[in-house]
């Protein structure tokens, strides 16, 4: 062992293998999730690559860097095969998965013409939907019940079925963003949050339904939207008590992204800001939920987050106690699902001399979610299958994707996107029993 790493777990337990099929159940099969599934099975049948995703085209390094041993990290650990993947989900539509990517208008018609077989084969369970939680949508595809217990039956009974025909499921949301809920008595205990399902407390709102369906069932849950969902007492709870695991929510796309990779590095040079300003055109439908002032709360929180954390403003005042943080979200159809962001940053150098940055991402929302949605799925699948980690509730090392990372209660979450790269890999080393990588490595020069 070299001084660039550190001892792995020789304690680790093996990691079940990922045998038979993997169920992934999608809330919301709009234009991430249509692209996510149409670009898997697009992958299946050799006709693009798998881009943007870490489980199936990153490695990872093992040993000294004179080892020269970096396998695929999907050859690592025992990830599901995508040939072993199967989709269903709900929507509060009844398209099909072909109808609704056609709708979204992500991938070009070419490509969805030549899944149509398949694309069409999957169509949406009936969908638990209150408009008060996303007030810009009309659902028509929604289950009907007595009270929000029942819903949640209703949802329990969904994923049994299902379960029948593979071996292990993993439930994601990639459904609207919900109004801003912020986390109330009925979000403090498992026991009352039941009481809530019974008496259709407000603030359980329908990704908690489903969520607490998912963990009551011992399925590990992600969340792709800002929703408050499983970032309660409750679900964490949930989660530890069946061996469920959890992790943040809003997948880290876009803007926010590109943010978790500059404020890291003026930090690190100790350089100050003193403004950032954020804004961005969409048209897509995701786009006209947010253009709802009480969603675009929910957004807006989240993509906050990300820069008080990271610049730590307590430790170094002079550099960042002032910065004015602004972020905008327009809806503007003709761009579709093809986002602009525009980001102006006002920093400064030695001796408080100012300087600007000026980022233009024109970057494609759909394309950039859909390989993290699929990395959370067969990661949080490899989760459950791990003694170390199923158990444990919140997955922390899985926050490189998320824009609102979940983090024990006490501890600040980490949105430095490299220190999150790191943790990732260094809990895949750990988990396999190798030796974690530190970086140090003055052994090189003995
Ligand atoms: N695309 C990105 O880059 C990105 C990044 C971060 C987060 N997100 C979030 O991911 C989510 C999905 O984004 P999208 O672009 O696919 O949006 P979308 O509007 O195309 O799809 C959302 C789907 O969810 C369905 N839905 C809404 N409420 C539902 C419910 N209660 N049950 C079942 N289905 C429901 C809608 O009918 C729709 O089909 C949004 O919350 C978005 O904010 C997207």
């Amino acid at each position: 062992m070299s001084t660039e790493q550190q001892s792995g777990q020789q304690t680790a337990e093996k990691v079940a293998p990922a045998t038979g099929k993997l169920g992934v159940m999608v809330v919301g099969l709009g234009a991430v999730a249509t692209t996510m599934i149409a670009g898997v099975e697009a992958v299946r049948r050799g006709l693009a690559k798998p881009i943007g995703s870490l489980t199936q085209m990153g490695t990872i390094r093992l040993g000294k860097r004179t080892d020269s041993k970096s396998p695929l990290i999907k050859d690592f650990v025992p990830l599901a095969d995508l040939n072993d993947v199967v989709f269903t989900g709900w929507d509060i539509f009844e398209d099909n998965v072909y109808e609704s990517a056609a709708h979204a208008a992500v991938l070009d018609k070419e490509t969805l013409l030549q899944l149509k077989p398949y694309l069409e084969n999957i169509k949406p369970l009936t969908a638990v939907f209150d408009q008060y939680y996303v007030k810009r949508l009309h659902g028509t595809h929604v289950k009907k019940g007595k009270n929000k217990r029942d819903l949640a039956d209703q949802v329990r009974a969904d994923i049994q079925a299902f379960r029948k025909t593979v071996d292990r499921v993993v439930v994601i949301w990639a459904g609207s963003t919900e109004i801003f809920l912020e986390p109330s008595a009925v979000h403090q205990s498992i026991e009352a949050f039941e009481k809530g399902l019974e008496t259709n407390d407000p603030g359980i709102a329908p990704s908690q339904i489903y969520a607490y369906a998912a963990l009551s069932e011992g399925v590990p849950f992600a969340n792709g939207a800002p929703n408050l969902t499983v970032d309660i007492p409750a679900m964490v709870e949930l989660s530890k008590r069946n061996a469920a695991p959890i992790c943040g929510k809003d997948f880290k796309t876009g803007q926010t992204f590109m943010k978790t990779v500059l404020a890291p590095a003026f930090k690190a040079r100790m350089l100050g800001v003193s403004g950032w300003f954020s804004t961005n055109i969409l048209g897509n439908r995701d786009g006209e939920v947010l253009d709802e002032p009480q969603s675009f709360k929910t957004k807006e929180e989240s993509k906050l987050g990300s820069l008080e954390y990271i610049f730590q403003p307590e430790l170094y005042p002079d550099l960042y106690n002032h910065i004015y943080h602004k972020i905008r979200i327009n809806y503007y159809p003709p761009r579709g699902d093809e986002k602009e962001a525009w980001d102006n940053i006002d920093i400064f150098g030695w001796l408080g001399y100012p300087m600007q940055l000026k980022v233009n991402f024109l970057c494609r929302d759909s394309i950039l979610a859909a390989p993290i949605a699929l990395d959370l799925v067969l990661f949080l699948d490899l989760a459950k299958r791990t003694p170390d980690l199923r158990s444990i509730g919140i997955q922390e090392w899985l926050s490189f994707y998320l824009k609102s990372p979940q983090a024990a209660a006490g501890l600040y979450p980490e949105h430095d996107l490299f220190i999150q790269s790191m943790k990732l890999k260094n809990t895949l080393r750990h988990i396999m029993g190798q030796d974690l990588i530190t970086h140090l490595g003055l052994d090189y020069y003995d």
